[in-house]
């Protein structure tokens, strides 16, 4: 298959592109990529194109990012097939614009072992629709009592380590994994939550669970992890990646160890830029996740955070759940939003409101989490994999979750408008188109 994506406005941080151009397609490469204003190699290329045949992509008014890359994903396969599979998870990858994701490993059975992690890739390579890298749990089972097969589970094929749904609890485990992962070079994602200060509780502790009668989860069961995993990552030297911080502490935290020069780095998501406690008044479900929505002083920090390179990147934390386990009483509730088809539209208030350029935004959700995983995503460089993301800046849409292509349609932002769509997504070599 030969395409070309024609006039529209590219913008790839990896390599400095801001500006309109072209993109040309071959066999699921991409074959070159130029800019208008760079001149005279545009007429070369376009003798070129004449020759042969090609789908042409008009992009005239659309922006042209690399492939979004998410690094948190619940895929829920194997085990959970009645939440989500690999193949409805990546269809809803795609229909959000992104092109790579990593799934989390609390599957039953976990992924703590090779045949799992293989199982996966496997399964990711036959059907998925995206690219997909399994991330290893730290602990047998996430049962915080012994580490996983890491080694195995590196060779066969995962990125990252993280018993992510549950912490470490043990310090002594966690220096350890921080150890041993340094061999392979790849990051330990801690699930920062002190679950003895969290124990319980169900949404944000404040007023609002006080007025709710529902038991609180303190800001400090997050942020005392964040600084002991810190601590830890002193100590060992190993890479340390925060996943989903929610906190205003947390993110100084963060952002005074990246001071110090210590290997840290971390992600947020959508929701806690976007919410606060509020939403979960009315005893909505929806707005059930872990860590809780917070406060507007945290969502101020967070976007401090984003804005000064403390949070390094926006994942999703796409956590699909069927609807009885959200339909139910909201201590019953399980946690989690289904999140991967609303993210990037979210991601896109930032650079509106003037948090990130859209450069900065494309780093957040594309460039960095393919450095910090060392995977060859995130770029439109020659010769890597054509994975793209045309998006319509200015379309607004609004969010009806039965439209969703996850099975997960758990999601706070019902109803809402949203401006900014991934019109056109391209991976494996495949075209997605979304309307709507
Ligand atoms: O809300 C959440 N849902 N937070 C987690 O850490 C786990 C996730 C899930 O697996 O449903």
């Amino acid at each position: 298959m030969k395409v070309l994506i024609k006039n529209g406005y590219i913008v790839d941080p990896s390599q400095g592109i801001d500006g309109v151009g072209e993109i040309l397609i071959e066999e699921g490469k991409i074959k070159e990529v130029r800019e208008h204003r760079s001149g005279g190699r545009r007429d070369k290329a376009e003798g070129l194109l004449l020759e042969e045949e090609f789908k042409v992509i008009d992009a005239t008014g659309l922006y042209v990012f690399p492939g979004l890359v998410d690094m948190h994903v619940h895929l829920r396969e194997p085990g959970f097939e009645y939440k989500e599979t690999i193949k409805t998870g990546t269809l809803a990858a795609v229909r959000g614009g992104f092109t790579s994701l990593c799934c989390m490993p609390n599957t039953k059975p976990v992924n703590d072992n090779e045949t799992v992690t293989e199982f996966i890739l496997r399964k990711a390579y036959a059907e998925g629709a995206c690219y997909v890298f399994p991330i290893g749990a730290i602990t047998k089972g996430q049962r915080g009592e012994e580490l996983a097969e890491m080694g195995m589970m590196y060779e066969a094929g995962c990125v990252a380590f993280s018993d992510d749904g549950m912490p470490v609890m043990n310090s002594l485990l966690m220096r350890r994994a921080l150890e041993y992962s340094k061999r392979f070079g790849v990051p330990i994602i801690s699930h920062a939550e002190d679950i003895n200060l969290s124990a319980g509780g169900v949404m944000n502790e404040g007023m609002v669970s006080l007025s709710l009668g529902l038991r609180g989860i303190p800001a400090e069961a997050e942020v005392v992890m964040i600084k002991r995993d810190i601590e830890l990552a002193r100590l060992t030297g190993g890479r340390l990646h925060i996943a989903h911080v929610s906190t205003a502490e947390g993110v100084r935290a963060v952002r005074d160890a990246k001071k110090e020069g210590l290997p840290v780095t971390a992600e947020t998501c959508p929701h806690y830029f976007t919410l606060t406690e509020d939403a979960v008044r009315g005893y909505k479900t929806k707005a059930k996740v872990n860590p809780p929505l917070r406060t507007d002083k945290d969502i101020e920090a967070i976007k401090e955070g984003l804005s000064d390179g403390t949070i390094d990147v926006i994942a999703t934390d796409h956590a699909p759940h069927h609807r009885d386990e959200k339909i139910c009483e909201f201590d019953r509730a399980a946690f989690g939003i289904s999140g991967i088809e609303t993210a990037l539209s979210l991601g896109l208030t930032l650079v509106r409101d003037g948090v990130l350029s859209l450069p900065g935004l494309v780093e957040k959700m594309s460039l960095n989490p393919a450095r910090i995983l060392n995977i060859r995503k995130g770029t439109l460089k020659v010769g890597e994999d054509a994975d793209i993301t045309i998006i319509d800046l200015n379309k607004k849409w609004k969010v009806e979750p039965e439209r969703f292509a996850s099975k997960g349609k758990n999601t706070p932002f019902e109803g809402f408008i949203l401006e900014g769509l991934p019109v056109i997504t391209i991976c494996k070599g495949k075209i997605y188109e979304r309307d709507n």
